[in-house]
């Protein structure tokens, strides 16, 4: 159970110390990701790339690099805060369709494992760039397997017709270019088929057409280092996540034959659990036939429940009382989409009570704004049993306009 890492009395302490809304991270969860995805792959020697955009903090990204994982970054921002966190850059990869030439020369530069590239004319600017700083450019190709991940629509990735990544065809063409230029060097082949995904079926189809293509293109001579299979292995809000073990096999029998190093760039798998929205109860409310509490937190905060429909798990702290009916959890922001939870069964809290939203590791700091001028929360972390750091502050108004001339 999460709750067993999020107890009330730490809680407390920390919205005592830190105010509300904060994020709350477990260090005991997240190392226990990592450890449940290094059992499922043992033996395979894969890297894992800790997919950054899911929670980038830096004290949750030294954890993943001293554990001795690698980085998947998709900004020159996730490559600095990647560095800076202590990834080691040879085991960094940087992915996305629309990587400036200022990302692609920090990249070079910085040394990094390989650049997972998502269109010709994007390996024509990364080969002009490497030329510039005399190197040689690693790169890997995101290819799009037409798979569909049952997912939604929003984060699915892997048919033809998305923007991401580029055919076999085109993927051919773009080997046999790169074979005949000093510049650049093909070291693997990736796809991200997207995210939330709950069965390794989607996996192991899109990683059976994959493998055929490295053995196609080893035929005819070029020779790859590594398979990427992406990202994208689900979890349920509420809960841990669940074994990859399925996922791990499904990769392994498919690349086996292929003998390449298998890379994989999980995120939410690892970040989701690992973290809470701490919020307190402002005022209560009923409003036509609904009951709502009214949070200090909002969507500004976690757009997950607003912009994906997600159901996140609540949970009241505090002596709530009567009948357990249901509530619509909403934020202070101006806009009817501003909600956490819809149909929460709770008992009535009193204000000030905390209230908890579960698994918001990942894609709830990272994806938070100042939207209505909204000061971003701070993020705790808990390193022991009732012990713990802040490890952002909160955002002050100075802040706010600090950047405006
Ligand atoms: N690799 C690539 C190339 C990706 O695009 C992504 C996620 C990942 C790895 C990590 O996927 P994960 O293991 O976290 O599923 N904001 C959405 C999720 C967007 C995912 C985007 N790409 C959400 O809150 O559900």
């Amino acid at each position: 159970m999460l709750s067993d890492y999020f107890k009330p009395e730490i809680l407390k302490k920390i919205a005592a110390g830190a105010g509300t809304p904060v994020y709350v991270y477990s260090k005991a969860v997240f190392l226990r990701q990592i450890s449940t995805y290094k059992k499922a792959f043992r033996g395979l020697n894969a890297l894992f790339c800790y997919s950054l955009k899911a929670n980038s903090n830096r004290a949750l990204c030294a954890l993943a690099a001293g554990q001795g994982l690698g980085a998947d970054v998709v900004s020159g921002g996730e490559l600095y805060r990647a560095l800076r966190a202590g990834f080691k850059p040879g085991k960094i990869i940087f992915s996305g369709v629309g990587k400036t030439a200022e990302e692609l020369a920090y990249a070079l530069k910085s040394d990094i494992l390989f650049i997972n590239a998502e269109s010709f004319e994007e390996v024509l600017e990364l080969e002009k760039t490497a030329a510039k700083l005399k190197k040689t450019a690693s790169f890997s190709l995101r290819v799009n397997p037409d798979v569909a991940a049952r997912t939604h629509k929003f984060i699915t990735t892997g048919r033809l017709g998305g923007k991401f990544g580029v055919s076999f065809e085109e993927a051919e063409k773009i080997y046999f270019y790169a074979a005949g230029s000093k510049h650049l060097k093909a070291v693997g082949a990736q796809f991200h088929i997207g995210s939330q995904i709950y069965s390794a079926r989607p996996y192991r189809l899109a990683a059976a057409r994959l493998a055929g293509f490295i053995l196609k293109m080893a035929s005819r001579g070029v020779n790859l280092e590594y398979a990427d299979a992406g990202g994208g292995w689900g979890v349920k809000e509420g809960f841990e996540m669940p074994f990859p073990g399925p996922l791990a096999r499904a990769l392994a029998a498919a690349f086996k034959g292929t003998g390449l190093k298998l890379v994989i760039e999980p995120g939410r798998s690892i970040a989701a659990p690992t973290g809470i929205l701490l919020t307190r109860v402002l005022y209560r409310k009923r409003g036509g036939d609904k009951n709502f509490i009214i949070v200090d937190g909002a969507m500004n905060d976690l757009i997950r429940p607003a912009l994906y429909g997600a159901r996140h798990p609540v949970a009241l702290l505090g002596a709530a009382r009567g009948p357990i009916k249901k509530y619509d959890i909403v934020g202070p922001v101006c806009e009817s989409g501003d909600f956490l939870a819809l149909g929460a069964a709770l008992k009535e809290p009193a204000r000030g009570d905390l209230a908890v939203i579960y698994s918001a590791g990942a894609y709830g700091f990272s994806m938070s704004s100042n939207y209505n001028s909204r000061l971003r929360a701070p993020e705790a972390l808990i390193t022991g049993r009732g012990a713990w750091r802040l490890v952002r502050k909160r955002e002050t108004l100075t802040d706010l306009t600090a950047k405006e001339v």
